[in-house]
Protein backbone atom coordinates (compact mmCIF):
# COMPACT_ATOMS: atom_id res chain seq x y z
CA UNK A 1 0.00 0.00 0.00
CA UNK A 2 1.62 3.70 -0.66
CA UNK A 3 1.55 5.84 1.86
CA UNK A 4 -1.44 8.68 1.66
CA UNK A 5 -0.30 12.28 0.41
CA UNK A 6 -1.47 15.49 0.62
CA UNK A 7 -3.56 14.62 -2.63
CA UNK A 8 -4.96 11.88 -0.78
CA UNK A 9 -6.90 14.35 2.16
CA UNK A 10 -9.78 16.68 0.51
CA UNK A 11 -9.33 18.85 3.22
CA UNK A 12 -5.66 19.77 2.17
CA UNK A 13 -5.70 20.12 -1.37
CA UNK A 14 -5.79 23.32 -1.90
CA UNK A 15 -3.28 23.88 1.10
CA UNK A 16 0.16 25.11 0.73
CA UNK A 17 3.45 25.52 3.34
CA UNK A 18 2.26 28.59 5.54
CA UNK A 19 4.75 31.50 6.03
CA UNK A 20 6.07 32.22 9.70
CA UNK A 21 2.37 33.97 10.54
CA UNK A 22 -1.04 32.78 8.98
CA UNK A 23 -4.11 34.87 9.46
CA UNK A 24 -7.40 32.47 9.04
CA UNK A 25 -7.83 30.64 6.42
CA UNK A 26 -11.83 31.00 5.32
CA UNK A 27 -11.54 28.81 2.21
CA UNK A 28 -10.68 26.03 4.35
CA UNK A 29 -13.63 26.14 6.44
CA UNK A 30 -15.90 26.62 3.58
CA UNK A 31 -14.26 23.32 1.65
CA UNK A 32 -14.80 21.60 5.13
CA UNK A 33 -18.57 22.77 5.90
CA UNK A 34 -19.05 21.11 1.77
CA UNK A 35 -17.66 17.96 2.88
CA UNK A 36 -20.01 14.66 3.53
CA UNK A 37 -19.21 12.55 6.61
CA UNK A 38 -17.54 9.89 4.43
CA UNK A 39 -15.11 12.56 3.41
CA UNK A 40 -14.58 14.21 6.32
CA UNK A 41 -13.78 10.33 7.51
CA UNK A 42 -11.23 10.00 4.76
CA UNK A 43 -9.83 13.12 5.40
CA UNK A 44 -8.58 11.92 8.96
CA UNK A 45 -7.77 8.75 7.69
CA UNK A 46 -5.38 10.47 5.59
CA UNK A 47 -3.43 11.54 8.26
CA UNK A 48 -0.92 8.39 9.50
CA UNK A 49 -0.65 9.92 13.17
CA UNK A 50 -3.08 11.36 15.53
CA UNK A 51 -1.77 12.53 18.74
CA UNK A 52 -5.02 14.14 20.11
CA UNK A 53 -8.36 12.67 19.72
CA UNK A 54 -10.27 15.95 18.13
CA UNK A 55 -14.21 16.04 17.02
CA UNK A 56 -14.17 17.28 13.82
CA UNK A 57 -18.02 17.03 13.47
CA UNK A 58 -21.15 14.52 12.09
CA UNK A 59 -19.42 12.06 14.58
CA UNK A 60 -16.35 11.70 13.34
CA UNK A 61 -13.41 12.03 16.20
CA UNK A 62 -10.16 11.43 15.12
CA UNK A 63 -8.37 8.63 16.36
CA UNK A 64 -5.64 10.54 18.76
CA UNK A 65 -3.13 8.85 20.92
CA UNK A 66 -4.50 10.81 23.50
CA UNK A 67 -8.36 9.92 23.65
CA UNK A 68 -11.05 12.19 24.15
CA UNK A 69 -11.55 10.70 27.80
CA UNK A 70 -7.68 11.32 28.42
CA UNK A 71 -7.93 15.22 26.87
CA UNK A 72 -11.39 15.88 28.99
CA UNK A 73 -9.62 14.69 32.20
CA UNK A 74 -6.37 16.92 31.33
CA UNK A 75 -8.27 19.98 30.37
CA UNK A 76 -10.60 20.18 33.43
CA UNK A 77 -7.26 19.40 35.42
CA UNK A 78 -5.15 22.45 34.00
CA UNK A 79 -8.38 24.70 35.55
CA UNK A 80 -7.85 27.36 32.43
CA UNK A 81 -8.93 30.82 33.82
CA UNK A 82 -11.78 32.13 31.71
CA UNK A 83 -10.65 32.39 28.16
CA UNK A 84 -13.27 34.86 26.98
CA UNK A 85 -11.84 37.91 25.19
CA UNK A 86 -8.64 36.80 25.82
CA UNK A 87 -5.47 36.04 23.74
CA UNK A 88 -3.82 32.46 23.76
CA UNK A 89 -0.55 31.21 22.71
CA UNK A 90 -0.63 27.80 22.54
CA UNK A 91 3.38 26.71 22.34
CA UNK A 92 4.01 22.62 21.14
CA UNK A 93 0.57 22.55 19.90
CA UNK A 94 0.99 19.29 17.98
CA UNK A 95 -2.78 18.50 16.57
CA UNK A 96 -3.79 21.42 17.71
CA UNK A 97 -6.65 20.06 20.56
CA UNK A 98 -5.64 22.85 23.21
CA UNK A 99 -5.93 25.95 20.59
CA UNK A 100 -9.32 24.62 19.31
CA UNK A 101 -10.56 24.31 22.76
CA UNK A 102 -9.54 27.99 23.67
CA UNK A 103 -11.06 29.18 20.60
CA UNK A 104 -14.48 27.40 21.60
CA UNK A 105 -14.14 28.91 25.30
CA UNK A 106 -14.13 32.38 23.54
CA UNK A 107 -10.19 33.40 23.29
CA UNK A 108 -10.35 36.27 21.22
CA UNK A 109 -7.21 35.13 19.60
CA UNK A 110 -5.26 31.95 19.54
CA UNK A 111 -2.06 31.31 18.04
CA UNK A 112 -0.88 27.27 17.83
CA UNK A 113 3.08 27.75 17.93
CA UNK A 114 4.97 24.14 17.01
CA UNK A 115 7.91 23.15 15.13
CA UNK A 116 9.26 20.15 16.18
CA UNK A 117 6.48 17.12 15.65
CA UNK A 118 5.67 19.44 12.52
CA UNK A 119 8.60 19.14 11.06
CA UNK A 120 8.84 14.86 11.61
CA UNK A 121 8.36 12.58 9.14
CA UNK A 122 6.66 9.63 12.42
CA UNK A 123 7.24 6.69 10.21
CA UNK A 124 10.70 7.27 10.43
CA UNK A 125 11.10 8.95 13.86
CA UNK A 126 9.80 5.91 15.29
CA UNK A 127 12.77 3.45 14.33
CA UNK A 128 15.46 6.46 15.36
CA UNK A 129 13.71 6.46 18.91
CA UNK A 130 13.88 2.37 18.96
CA UNK A 131 17.51 3.04 17.73
CA UNK A 132 18.65 5.30 20.27
CA UNK A 133 16.46 4.68 23.39
CA UNK A 134 18.65 3.27 26.24
CA UNK A 135 21.20 2.87 23.76
CA UNK A 136 24.82 3.35 25.33
CA UNK A 137 25.66 5.80 22.40
CA UNK A 138 23.91 9.57 22.52
CA UNK A 139 21.32 9.82 19.32
CA UNK A 140 22.30 12.39 16.85
CA UNK A 141 20.24 15.50 16.95
CA UNK A 142 16.69 14.45 14.61
CA UNK A 143 17.48 17.66 12.49
CA UNK A 144 20.58 15.74 11.26
CA UNK A 145 18.35 12.73 10.07
CA UNK A 146 15.90 11.81 7.15
CA UNK A 147 13.35 12.28 9.73
CA UNK A 148 13.75 16.17 9.82
CA UNK A 149 11.48 18.11 7.13
CA UNK A 150 11.05 21.32 7.65
CA UNK A 151 10.35 22.06 4.22
CA UNK A 152 7.25 19.57 3.96
CA UNK A 153 6.16 19.99 7.38
CA UNK A 154 4.08 16.19 7.44
CA UNK A 155 3.62 16.47 10.99
CA UNK A 156 1.54 19.33 10.78
CA UNK A 157 -1.16 17.91 8.36
CA UNK A 158 -2.96 16.63 11.25
CA UNK A 159 -3.06 20.19 12.69
CA UNK A 160 -4.09 21.51 8.87
CA UNK A 161 -6.93 19.18 8.44
CA UNK A 162 -8.28 19.57 12.00
CA UNK A 163 -8.11 23.41 11.71
CA UNK A 164 -10.50 23.18 8.22
CA UNK A 165 -12.90 20.44 9.13
CA UNK A 166 -13.69 22.84 12.04
CA UNK A 167 -13.83 25.68 10.65
CA UNK A 168 -11.13 27.36 12.64
CA UNK A 169 -9.97 31.31 13.09
CA UNK A 170 -6.38 29.80 15.48
CA UNK A 171 -3.58 31.25 13.76
CA UNK A 172 -0.98 28.43 13.11
CA UNK A 173 3.21 29.79 13.29
CA UNK A 174 5.81 27.58 12.08
CA UNK A 175 8.76 28.35 14.81
CA UNK A 176 11.02 27.41 17.83
CA UNK A 177 9.72 29.54 20.62
CA UNK A 178 13.07 29.39 22.08
CA UNK A 179 14.31 31.08 18.85
CA UNK A 180 11.69 32.89 17.71
CA UNK A 181 11.22 36.91 18.67
CA UNK A 182 8.26 37.89 20.42
CA UNK A 183 7.77 40.68 18.82
CA UNK A 184 7.00 38.76 15.78
CA UNK A 185 3.69 37.23 17.20
CA UNK A 186 3.27 39.62 20.39
CA UNK A 187 2.46 38.50 23.93
CA UNK A 188 -0.24 36.75 25.42
CA UNK A 189 -3.13 37.46 28.13
CA UNK A 190 -2.52 33.11 28.54
CA UNK A 191 0.48 30.94 27.33
CA UNK A 192 -0.34 27.23 27.28
CA UNK A 193 2.98 25.02 27.95
CA UNK A 194 1.33 21.41 28.29
CA UNK A 195 3.65 18.32 27.45
CA UNK A 196 7.07 20.56 26.24
CA UNK A 197 8.78 21.30 29.48
CA UNK A 198 10.55 18.11 29.57
CA UNK A 199 11.70 18.24 26.00
CA UNK A 200 13.61 21.26 26.71
CA UNK A 201 17.22 21.27 27.04
CA UNK A 202 17.84 24.10 29.06
CA UNK A 203 14.78 23.86 31.71
CA UNK A 204 15.56 26.92 32.52
CA UNK A 205 16.21 29.15 29.49
CA UNK A 206 13.10 28.23 28.11
CA UNK A 207 10.94 29.37 31.16
CA UNK A 208 12.62 32.45 30.63
CA UNK A 209 11.59 32.30 27.06
CA UNK A 210 7.84 31.22 28.48
CA UNK A 211 7.80 34.29 30.43
CA UNK A 212 8.71 36.90 28.03
CA UNK A 213 5.57 35.36 25.38
CA UNK A 214 3.76 35.81 28.45
CA UNK A 215 1.47 38.83 30.06
CA UNK A 216 -1.11 37.27 32.31
CA UNK A 217 -0.65 33.82 33.03
CA UNK A 218 1.63 30.87 31.72
CA UNK A 219 -0.34 27.08 32.54
CA UNK A 220 2.60 24.48 32.29
CA UNK A 221 2.09 20.72 32.60
CA UNK A 222 4.57 18.73 32.62
CA UNK A 223 6.41 15.30 33.63
CA UNK A 224 7.42 15.67 36.79
CA UNK A 225 9.47 13.22 39.36
CA UNK A 226 8.51 13.13 43.69
CA UNK A 227 11.68 11.84 45.29
CA UNK A 228 10.69 10.70 48.77
CA UNK A 229 12.22 12.25 52.11
CA UNK A 230 13.31 15.18 49.10
CA UNK A 231 10.30 17.33 48.53
CA UNK A 232 11.70 20.28 49.67
CA UNK A 233 15.04 19.97 48.08
CA UNK A 234 14.62 21.45 44.34
CA UNK A 235 15.88 18.52 42.01
CA UNK A 236 15.83 17.53 38.69
CA UNK A 237 16.44 14.21 37.17
CA UNK A 238 17.78 13.66 34.03
CA UNK A 239 17.23 11.09 31.42
CA UNK A 240 20.38 11.46 28.90
CA UNK A 241 19.25 8.03 27.09
CA UNK A 242 15.55 8.19 26.25
CA UNK A 243 15.00 6.33 29.96
CA UNK A 244 11.95 8.51 30.25
CA UNK A 245 9.23 6.42 27.52
CA UNK A 246 11.68 5.58 25.34
CA UNK A 247 11.46 9.04 24.09
CA UNK A 248 15.40 10.76 23.54
CA UNK A 249 13.97 14.29 23.04
CA UNK A 250 13.10 13.98 26.80
CA UNK A 251 15.49 15.50 28.86
CA UNK A 252 14.40 16.45 32.26
CA UNK A 253 12.03 15.77 35.27
CA UNK A 254 11.46 18.33 37.77
CA UNK A 255 10.14 17.93 41.21
CA UNK A 256 7.75 20.56 42.21
CA UNK A 257 9.63 22.47 44.06
CA UNK A 258 12.22 22.54 41.48
CA UNK A 259 9.32 23.54 38.97
CA UNK A 260 8.07 26.29 41.28
CA UNK A 261 11.89 27.64 42.35
CA UNK A 262 12.42 27.65 38.85
CA UNK A 263 9.28 29.47 37.38
CA UNK A 264 10.26 32.43 40.18
CA UNK A 265 14.12 32.62 38.88
CA UNK A 266 12.50 32.88 35.01
CA UNK A 267 10.58 36.13 35.47
CA UNK A 268 7.16 34.65 36.97
CA UNK A 269 5.99 36.85 40.16
CA UNK A 270 3.67 33.73 41.56
CA UNK A 271 3.26 29.83 41.32
CA UNK A 272 -0.20 28.39 42.19
CA UNK A 273 -0.23 24.49 42.62
CA UNK A 274 -2.59 23.12 40.47
CA UNK A 275 -1.45 19.56 40.54
CA UNK A 276 1.20 17.65 42.73
CA UNK A 277 1.90 14.22 43.31
CA UNK A 278 -0.92 11.99 43.73
CA UNK A 279 -1.99 11.36 47.25
CA UNK A 280 -1.63 7.90 48.68
CA UNK A 281 -3.11 6.48 51.58
CA UNK A 282 -1.79 5.09 54.25
CA UNK A 283 -2.29 1.43 53.16
CA UNK A 284 -0.05 2.47 50.75
CA UNK A 285 1.91 3.60 52.83
CA UNK A 286 2.19 0.83 54.81
CA UNK A 287 2.16 -2.22 52.67
CA UNK A 288 5.22 0.03 50.74
CA UNK A 289 7.29 -0.16 54.27
CA UNK A 290 6.36 -3.66 54.71
CA UNK A 291 7.96 -4.46 51.36
CA UNK A 292 10.94 -2.48 51.96
CA UNK A 293 11.52 -4.32 55.43
CA UNK A 294 10.79 -7.76 53.72
CA UNK A 295 13.21 -7.44 50.60
CA UNK A 296 15.81 -5.82 53.23
CA UNK A 297 16.14 -2.98 50.60
CA UNK A 298 16.57 0.76 51.90
CA UNK A 299 15.57 2.34 48.59
CA UNK A 300 12.46 4.47 48.37
CA UNK A 301 11.87 4.72 44.24
CA UNK A 302 11.37 8.31 42.71
CA UNK A 303 7.42 8.27 41.73
CA UNK A 304 7.20 10.24 38.18
CA UNK A 305 3.51 11.99 37.76
CA UNK A 306 2.18 15.27 35.76
CA UNK A 307 2.43 17.92 37.40
CA UNK A 308 0.60 21.75 36.37
CA UNK A 309 1.06 24.95 37.41
CA UNK A 310 -0.43 28.50 37.02
CA UNK A 311 2.85 30.54 36.94
CA UNK A 312 2.10 34.09 36.81
CA UNK A 313 3.21 37.61 35.53
C1 LIG B 1 4.42 15.98 24.23
S1 LIG B 1 3.98 17.08 22.95
C2 LIG B 1 2.66 17.96 23.74
C3 LIG B 1 1.58 18.37 22.76
C4 LIG B 1 0.40 19.12 23.37
N1 LIG B 1 0.82 20.39 23.93
C5 LIG B 1 -0.26 18.28 24.43
O1 LIG B 1 -0.08 18.57 25.64
O2 LIG B 1 -0.94 17.32 24.10
C6 LIG B 1 5.29 18.28 22.93
C7 LIG B 1 5.09 19.34 21.86
O3 LIG B 1 6.07 20.38 22.01
C8 LIG B 1 6.56 20.71 20.74
N2 LIG B 1 7.86 21.37 20.88
C9 LIG B 1 8.99 20.82 21.35
N3 LIG B 1 9.99 21.72 21.33
C10 LIG B 1 9.47 22.87 20.83
C11 LIG B 1 10.00 24.16 20.56
N4 LIG B 1 11.27 24.42 20.83
N5 LIG B 1 9.19 25.11 20.03
C12 LIG B 1 7.88 24.82 19.77
N6 LIG B 1 7.32 23.62 20.01
C13 LIG B 1 8.10 22.65 20.54
C14 LIG B 1 6.59 19.39 20.01
O4 LIG B 1 6.71 19.55 18.63
C15 LIG B 1 5.27 18.78 20.46
O5 LIG B 1 4.20 19.20 19.67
Amino acid sequence: MRNPTLDDNPLLRTRTCEPLKTMPDPSASLSARQLGREQLQQACGAIDFWWHSIDLGQGVVTPGKKTAAWLDRELDALSLPPLAGKTVLDIGAWDGFYSFAAERLGARRVVALDHYVWSIDRSLADAYHARYARAPMMAPPIEQTPCWQPDKKPGKRGFDTARAALGSRVESVYGDFMTLDPAQIGTFDVVLFLGVLYHMENPMASLRRLAEFTKGVAIIETHAVAVPAFEHRALCEFYPHGELDGDVSNWWGPNLKALEAMCLAAGFSRVEIRQGPPHRSWIHHALRRLHLFLSGSRARRPRHYRAIVHAWK
